[in-house]
This record gives C-alpha cells, structure tokens and sequence, in this order.
C-alpha cells in the first residue's frame, strides 16, 4: 500500500570491532534502507529523517563501556565483554519515525468517468462509521473525502499539464519538460550534478520530498537550505494517473503530471538517478526533467560540546590501538549521530570510573573519547550512512591515511569524512533540542 511507507531512515548498524580497519563483510550483509520519495501520487509531503529519533538510537549504540586497545593491559578487570573488542553481530533497527502530509482529493472533482467504477472491491476503511463526520457518510470515503488509495480514486490534481499525445513516449518527447530541465539556474551556493535524466535520485541518504506547484529548481533549493543535513537536492517530472487504476474497471486513466522536489544527505550524482518509475496497472509512471544540485561547500555543524572541526577529505583514520569502537548508521550523512554516540559511551565510562581514573595529559584519555570521526559511506555511488569512530587520543587530518575506496571492487567508497574533538566530560543531553 503506497501510502503505507515505511519511514526507518536512521537504522542502526554495530559493525566491526575495533581492531578490524573497515568489515566490508558486515556492512554488504545489511540491508539497503529503501529510500527515495514514493513512485506515484503519494502524500504531498513526507519527512523519512527524523534527526532527533536518530540521534537517541545512535546514543543507544553505547551499551556498555568501552575503551581502546592501548588502556586494556591496566583495564582488564574493570572493563566487561562489551569492550570494543567483542563481536558485536550486525543489526539494523528501524529508527526515526517519519511525518507526511496527504490531501485527500475532494469527491467534487468529477475527473473520473461514472462507467469506472470499482471492481471485486469491499470497503473495509471502518472510519467510514466515524460519528464525528459533520455530514452524512458516503462508502468509500471519510468524512466526504475519497481515500486516494481507493480503487477509481481521483488523485490529487497535478500542477503540470500532460503532453497531448498522452502515453510514455508523449511524456518522455515533450520538447516542454525538456526545456524546464535544460534552462533551469542553478542557484547560487549549488552545483550541478546532473540535468534532464529520466530517473529521480535514490539512496540512504533520502531525507524528505514535496511536491512542487511549478519546476521550481530555487524553491527545491530553500527546502534543503531550511533543512538540517540537507546536502543537495533533486527536482524531476512525474507522469501519474489521474485515478488509481487497482481494482478500479478503468485501468490506464489519462495521466497528470506532478513536480515532485527531494532532499538528500549524500551526494546527489548521475549514480543514484535510478528511480525511473513503476507499472500500476496499465498504466505507467515515468520520470522525466531530472536534475541534481550539491551544495559546493558543506561545512557540517559543530554539536554541542564539540570543536575543532578538520575535513580528512575523503579518508578515514585506522587506529585500532585508540579506538574505542565504531558504529555505522544507515541514513543521511549526520556527525550529530556520531557526538550523540561518543558522549553516551563517555557517559557510560565515566559510570564506571573508566574516566577519572586515566586522564592524561598530551590530549589522550585512556578512559574517554577525545576525538570522533563521521565519516559518510556511499556503496555503488549511493549514499548509505554515516561511519563513526571513537578515539582515546587526538589524530591530525595527516594522519588519516586509510582509503576504503581502494581495490575499487567492493563498490564502498568514502564521500566525507571529518573530526571532531569532544569535551570527555560532556554528557548527551541535546537530543531533540539541539538544530544544526
Ligand atoms: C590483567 O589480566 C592479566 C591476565 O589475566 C593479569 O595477569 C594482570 O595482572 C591484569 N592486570 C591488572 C592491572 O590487574
Ligand atoms: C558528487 O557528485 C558529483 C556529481 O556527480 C561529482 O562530481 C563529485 O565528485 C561527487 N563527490 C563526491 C564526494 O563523491
Ligand atoms: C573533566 O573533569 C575532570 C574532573 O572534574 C577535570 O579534572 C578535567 O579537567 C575535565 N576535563 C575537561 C576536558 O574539561
């Protein structure tokens, strides 16, 4: 059922133990998040990453306390099977509950023929009983709203106007949705990844989609500058059906055409325009006018307690001896994730007197995250999640060495990747208050 999606942006992943540079074996083994905004009438807005839920699961990933291979000969007693050396097996968590908005189409539309009309079809929405209806209640609908997931339910009207030669080849040959794609500007702060492609982005890193009233590339644009973790975006061209052809006696209705705008925390490229629409019925839905943009600088934000942001381009520290475990969380490309996961592990250190116990001088702490890496994953030039690591000591960007894009079969590579140093002393207690 479309309308039934399933919003679990933010699962969380316990990958390797420390000591391994990057388990490739349990990163391939979970499944890809599906993510990208639905194929077809669908709500008019959705939200799939909720940064809040995210950062409370990824604080969960901190079970128990942990420390880094270089304290453990002084640790061995206090220090319980859940140090980072132990095998954590990988398990994917829905997280984040997303939000949509749908506007159900009015039964005065009047779009569909009397002659299409349900087909082998019992109502069985038991709000069509709901006494708090103001006026009287029609089968099929609620409240005098027809659910669009009806079989012959009007669809909410499209803001573009479909090709005359209304079918595949009209839609994809229209001279006009071509010319809204290859003239669009590109707004200032944003790069072009790609123009006028016939499949709209995919990837983990899906973050939430609305539809648009125009092809409206600067209006795409606000929506990710206002969003937290947004990175880029993509504006494309839908071809829907006017009524939803399942069970319904009229199975190719004429189409309607819907802009559609989505937002993404991973590099919007040619490699995730994949999406290229789906059979309902006889009827087809394609994308057309697909265009991608990047912000050309992305500076993530400092979470609370953190400071001294440095970009290791695209590589990744591997300093088995200092860290204290590593997570990946499946999703948009969020460091918070990571702050929320090193202060919870302090929190849980300090609880036992892991902390205390061996501070240090020459910014190490045996006990206590220091510094963390969020690192953002891609698999097959897709966006999958954000990799964190937890050190007991602090790393100069030079000192990041490790390329996990090398060998170029596995198809992981390495989009961004920053530290951050984190007061050991700092306690999670900005999960849902805190905004980028
Ligand atoms: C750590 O464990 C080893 C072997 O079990 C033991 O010999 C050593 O005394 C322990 N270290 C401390 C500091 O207790
Ligand atoms: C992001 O995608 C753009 C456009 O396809 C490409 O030029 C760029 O190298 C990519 N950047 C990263 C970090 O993958
Ligand atoms: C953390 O707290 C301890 C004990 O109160 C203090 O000695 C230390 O300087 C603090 N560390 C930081 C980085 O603030």
């Amino acid at each position: 059922m479309r309308y039934a999606i399933v919003l679990g942006a933010a699962a969380l992943v316990a990958a390797s133990p420390a000591p391994q540079a990057f388990d490739l074996n349990g990163l391939d083994a979970l499944a890809t998040l599906t993510q990208g905004p639905p194929v077809g009438v669908g709500p008019a807005q959705e939200t799939a990453y909720v940064q809040g839920s995210a950062r409370a699961q990824a604080a969960a990933a901190a079970t128990g306390a942990a420390t880094a291979q270089a304290a453990k000969r002084s640790l061995n007693e206090s220090v319980t099977s859940t140090t980072s050396t132990s095998t954590v097996a990988p398990t994917t968590t829905s997280a984040a509950v997303g939000t949509q908005t749908t506007k159900a189409p009015s039964t005065t539309d009047g779009v569909v023929p009397s002659s299409c009309t349900p087909v082998d079809w019992v109502n069985t929405y038991a709000f069509t009983s709901d006494p708090a209806c103001p006026t009287s209640i029609e089968v099929g609908t609620y409240c005098g709203f027809i659910n669009p997931d009806d079989p012959c339910a009007p669809q909410p009207a499209g803001k573009g106007t479909p090709p005359k030669d209304d079918t595949v080849d009209g839609f994809y040959n229209n001279a006009e949705y071509k010319q809204l794609a290859v003239s669009a500007k590109t707004p200032t702060g944003y790069q072009q990844a790609f123009v006028n492609l016939q499949g709209a982005a995919t990837g983990n890193g899906y973050i939430s989609y609305k539809t648009l009233d125009s092809y409206d590339v600067a209006s795409c644009s606000q929506f990710c500058d206002d969003t937290d973790t947004c990175t880029g975006f993509n504006v494309y061209i839908e071809r829907d059906p006017k009524w939803n052809p399942h069970q319904c006696s009229c199975t190719n209705p004429p189409s309607i055409i819907n802009y559609k705008c989505s937002i993404w925390g991973q590099n919007v490229s040619k490699d995730t325009a994949t999406n290229t629409g789906e059979g309902r019925d006889d009827f087809t839905v394609v994308i057309t006018g697909s265009n991608g943009y990047n912000k050309g600088t992305y500076t993530p934000p400092t979470p609370p307690s953190c400071s001294k942001p440095q970009s290791c381009d695209n590589k990744i520290h591997d300093q088995p001896r200092y860290c204290m475990g590593q997570k990946t969380f499946p999703g948009p490309f969020d460091p918070s994730l990571c702050a929320a996961y090193a202060q919870k592990q302090n929190e849980v250190n300090r609880a036992k007197g892991l902390i205390g116990a061996f501070l240090s001088m020459f910014g190490m702490n045996k006990g206590g995250c220091v510094q963390f890496q969020a690192a953002y994953l891609e698999k097959a030039g897709k966006g999958f999640g954000t990799h964190c690591r937890l050190f007991t000591k602090k790393f100069t960007p030079q000192q990041a060495t490790f390329d996990i894009s090398i060998g170029g079969t596995s198809g992981w590579g390495c989009q961004k990747s920053y530290t951050w140093d984190v007061d050991v002393n700092a306690s999670f207690n900005w999960g849902l208050s805190w905004k980028n």
